[in-house]
């Protein structure tokens, strides 16, 4: 037999072992999309909304508009409506199936061998594995603890950098602990940023669920990948729809890495369109059902011993909730609240060396739910502590 070499090997990749009872990851996530029954906490969705979005693409569902290829970097009318939403007037936007993609397409025109990225633990594992395909120096920092109000600092990354340093990823508000940044810590790292030449990948996919938010790219233009997701606070995870909006230089530059060449799904960007010209309108109702809800998982989790919540309140969409101090291992908590028909994230999702002690839990669903996840909680607790 011909010896062949694993095509996995090509490149670094978080390597998960996939859940229990399961061969594969997606055997277990179809599993689950199939369960109607299921309270979905475990992916940071939104199930809040209206028919506005939903009756938009239907439309064009109904007109057979799908059966034309989108104008290949999407329609002008979408563009400028992110724009507006960011009050941007100095960029441009590259449409893309969902953030990912334009996380992906970044490190490909950006990235090369001998460059370093850095990055925090816990985070967004995806961006660190893209740039893993294009560099071998991906520098994960610690933050995972009060002293440094559990973010990536300005004082951090002076520690962490060096002359080889190309970009520094910002998730804000951070998946999976909802920290995120004051304006003046973004000013910091924008100078850092002009006075060593980096960009900043400034991933604000949460940022509508935030109390307050802020654009680095008003203080360091030219030099910020601001990336932009309608899987969110627009609830079309399944769409797969986003953005980069950069400088239209860099812009420009990011264009060479497209593999997308026909477009973006069309239907999804009718939506877009939809939930961006509507966004007044629900906004404020989301927003005010998230904040209901985490302030009653914080009432639940403050009644349990040794169980806290590391950033209190989140601006996300979603929270860790620390169960170090109880000796329950997340994984196991995340199996025995899925017996009882809540899906919920182990923290090794999001971190190597802190993933072990929280399970993450996202919010933005039917208060209903919320407090069925309040009721079971305890319970899990309970059955499972040994401390
Ligand atoms: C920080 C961050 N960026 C990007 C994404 C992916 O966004 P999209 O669904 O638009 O690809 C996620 C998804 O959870 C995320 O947490």
């Amino acid at each position: 037999m011909t010896d062949i070499k694993h095509p996995n090997k090509k490149f670094k990749k978080t390597e998960r072992v996939p859940p229990k009872g399961y061969d594969s990851s997606n055997d277990f996530f179809e599993d689950v999309f199939m369960d109607k029954d299921m309270i979905w906490m475990g992916q940071n969705t939104n199930h809040l909304h209206d028919n506005t979005i939903s009756d938009a693409m239907a439309d064009c569902v109904k007109d057979k508009d799908y059966c034309k290829y989108p104008p290949p970097e999407g329609f002008s009318e979408l563009k400028q409506l992110i724009l507006e939403d960011l009050e941007f007037d100095n960029c441009d936007v590259l449409l893309t199936a969902g953030a990912t993609e334009s996380l992906y397409l970044c490190m490909q025109a950006l990235i090369e061998p001998g460059d370093n990225v850095i990055l925090s633990d816990p985070g967004y594992f995806i961006i660190g594995d893209f740039a893993n395909r294009f560099t071998d120096d991906v520098r994960y920092v610690p933050i995972y603890n009060e002293e440094c109000g559990y973010k990536l600092t300005p004082k951090l990354l002076k520690e962490n950098m060096d002359d080889n340093t190309k970009m520094v990823i910002l998730i804000d508000p951070l998946n999976p602990l909802g920290s995120s940044y004051s304006e003046e810590e973004l000013k910091e790292f924008a100078q850092i940023a002009i006075e060593n030449d980096l960009y900043l990948m400034h991933d604000v996919t949460y940022k509508d669920f935030a109390r307050q938010h802020f654009l680095v790219e008003n203080y360091a233009p030219g030099q910020t990948l601001t990336i932009y997701s309608f899987s969110k606070i627009f609830g079309m995870a399944g769409l797969r729809i986003g953005s980069v909006v950069s400088s239209k230089a860099i812009i420009d530059v990011i264009k060479n890495a497209v593999v997308n060449d026909l477009g973006v799904n069309i239907i999804a960007q009718y939506g877009a369109i939809a939930g961006l010209k509507s966004k007044n309108q629900w906004e404020n109702n989301i927003r005010e059902i998230s904040f209901t809800n985490q302030k009653l998982i914080k009432e639940m989790v403050d009644t349990i011993g040794g169980v806290f919540l590391p950033v209190y309140p989140s601006d996300a969409n979603m929270m860790a909730v620390d169960v170090s101090q109880t000796g329950i291992n997340p994984k196991e908590l995340s199996n025995y609240l899925f017996k009882n028909g809540i899906f919920a994230r182990e923290g090794e999702y999001t971190s190597e060396l802190f993933g072990d002690r929280y399970l993450r839990i996202s919010y933005s669903i039917p208060t209903d739910q919320i407090k069925i996840f309040c009721e079971e909680f305890p319970k899990a607790i309970e059955a499972l502590r040994c401390d």
